[in-house]
């Protein structure tokens, strides 16, 4: 096909006929909202680095998942911010913990809205790994079974989804067994497969306050430079048990969103991370970019990209644009 037989601007003539041969389509549907469930009651703390992000008490929080469900969100995602923090995360995996809270208080209201758990100990622990430490590092083996332990915790007080951010070698399969053998087989893994060791997780740390007090996440988080690395992790989970596979964060990783999508053809979420929304955030309110139309942009592309879901600090935004249009 050569021009001047192939004229593409045919098909971008007018709005109808670019909705007729619009190939990546994003839905309200596709969203993910973030929630960070702190303690305390009444009380919603505005988050610096993410503005229009708040850290929500348990009835705060049931408020802000009815408005999501009513702008059609199908799912939310939540983060616990104890109010005591110690060596081993023991809030993670208490059943008086604020996600266990959170999950009683928002299944009784909305018992259609799915509710996945992000799984980690770096929320809970006073050093803020997210795993156990033994001999100054962070111990796989022995942190699994406390992954375990809070997976159970949170498929107890009700969750739907369970997606372990930890990145330990084996945490998918160790979860897995847990609730099978104590009867939540219906309770599917989101793992986050591909987290990478990101730059922009930084005002997420702020949000849950979660800075490692030593070293950084390198050694299990993965290397920026390796793609052939997140096949292998993706393949790892998915042969333990994963139902959903994620990528994180999601812009600086649209070859890997796309990689995976095309070889193991699973549901796939990618992460539009803390990061990314606060950059977004802060030009938009600087008047330097157009931010209603880069947010709807930016999770397009990501579908474009081969993801199914995205989590997306925009959920809302995004949703309230979609109804727009
Ligand atoms: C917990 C966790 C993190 C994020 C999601 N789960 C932080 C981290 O690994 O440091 C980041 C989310 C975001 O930046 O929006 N391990």
């Amino acid at each position: 096909m050569q021009f001047p037989a192939y004229r593409p601007r045919r098909l971008r003539k007018n709005e109808k006929v670019r909705q007729l041969v619009q190939e990546t389509t994003l839905s309200v549907k596709n969203l993910i909202y973030p929630l960070f469930i702190g303690p305390g009651s009444h009380t919603a703390r505005p988050v610096s680095s993410m503005p229009g992000v708040t850290q929500l008490s348990v009835d705060r929080a049931v408020v802000e998942c009815r408005e999501a469900a009513a702008l059609g969100i199908p799912a939310v995602i939540l983060f616990g911010i104890p109010e005591k923090k110690d060596a081993t995360g023991s809030e993670a995996y208490s059943d008086h913990g604020v996600v266990q809270q959170a999950l009683r208080a928002i299944k009784q209201t909305l018992p259609e809205l799915i509710v996945v758990t992000d799984v980690c100990l770096c929320e809970y622990t006073d050093h803020g790994h997210c795993g156990i430490i033994k001999n100054g590092g962070v111990d796989n083996d022995g942190t699994l079974e406390l992954l375990a332990k809070e997976a159970l915790s949170h498929a107890q007080a009700g969750a739907d989804i369970i997606a372990p951010s930890d990145m330990m070698d084996g945490r998918v399969g160790a979860i897995r067994r847990v609730l099978d053998s104590n009867g939540f087989d219906q309770v599917a893994i989101m793992a986050y497969a591909a987290k990478y060791a990101s730059g922009f997780y930084g005002p997420f740390r702020e949000a849950a306050d979660s800075t490692p007090q030593f070293g950084d996440r390198r050694s299990y988080q993965m290397d920026p430079a390796n793609g052939d690395e997140a096949m292998r992790e993706v393949e790892l989970d998915i042969q333990e048990g994963a139902d959903i596979v994620m990528v994180k964060p999601a812009l600086a990783y649209l070859d890997i969103i796309y990689r995976v999508k095309q070889e193991f053809g699973y549901p796939v979420a990618a992460y539009n991370v803390s990061g990314e929304y606060s950059m977004i955030k802060a030009a938009g309110m600087n008047g330097w970019i157009d931010e209603e139309r880069i947010i709807l942009e930016v999770l397009l592309s990501i579908r474009r990209a081969g993801a199914d879901m995205i989590l997306s600090y925009f959920a809302k935004d995004a949703a309230r644009l979609l109804q727009d249009k």
